[in-house]
């Protein structure tokens, strides 16, 4: 029988968003290299070296939670992930592809700011106030991440005359 706690579902959950930043740290580079446009290359390679951050962050609350950071898998993240490496074989390098990339990377985003969220909270709940600190910075970063993303395609790349000068610098 499982604990029926906040404090054992705050572990169980830091497990599977891990395991879900793991999959990002190795997915990322696929993805970079994939996108046609610079502006989506920059944005996705600065947010790879901030998942390597947070990482580091859910290691240090393991540390303060005297938890092994083992034992779950991210089913969800391995899902969108699977979508993301779908998207990139089924179409040609191009505006379009990234586009599509865009809202592949929203979505997983979303998760992880719906993920966050909550965790802050259970963590706030539990007065681990370091544990709440470092989620809250991920949070952020993954908030930023997002309104990132959604500023490429509003700023052009559904555009192809932007979009073919893009192309053309890379
Ligand atoms: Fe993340």
């Amino acid at each position: 029988m499982k604990e029926q706690t906040i404090a054992y579902l705050l572990r169980e959950e830091l497990k599977d968003i891990f395991h879900a930043e793991q999959q990002l740290v190795k997915a990322l580079p696929k993805a970079i290299q994939a996108a046609a446009t610079s502006d989506l290359k920059k944005g996705l390679e600065l947010h790879l070296e901030e998942t390597k951050e947070q990482v580091e962050r859910l290691k240090e609350c393991f540390a303060i939670l005297n938890t092994s950071a083992r034992g779950k898998a991210c089913a969800a993240m391995e899902g969108l992930v699977h979508e993301c490496q779908e998207l990139i074989s089924d179409y040609d390098r191009s505006y379009v592809r990234d586009a599509g990339l865009i809202s592949k990377c929203q979505r997983i985003e979303h998760y992880e700011i719906a993920t966050y969220s909550s965790l802050f909270l259970f963590a706030q709940e539990l007065e681990l106030d370091r544990v709440a600190d470092l989620l809250e910075a991920t949070l952020n970063e993954e908030i930023q991440a997002n309104k990132n993303l959604a500023t490429l395609l509003e700023g052009g790349i559904l555009y192809s005359g932007i979009s073919q000068k893009a192309l053309a610098e890379c």
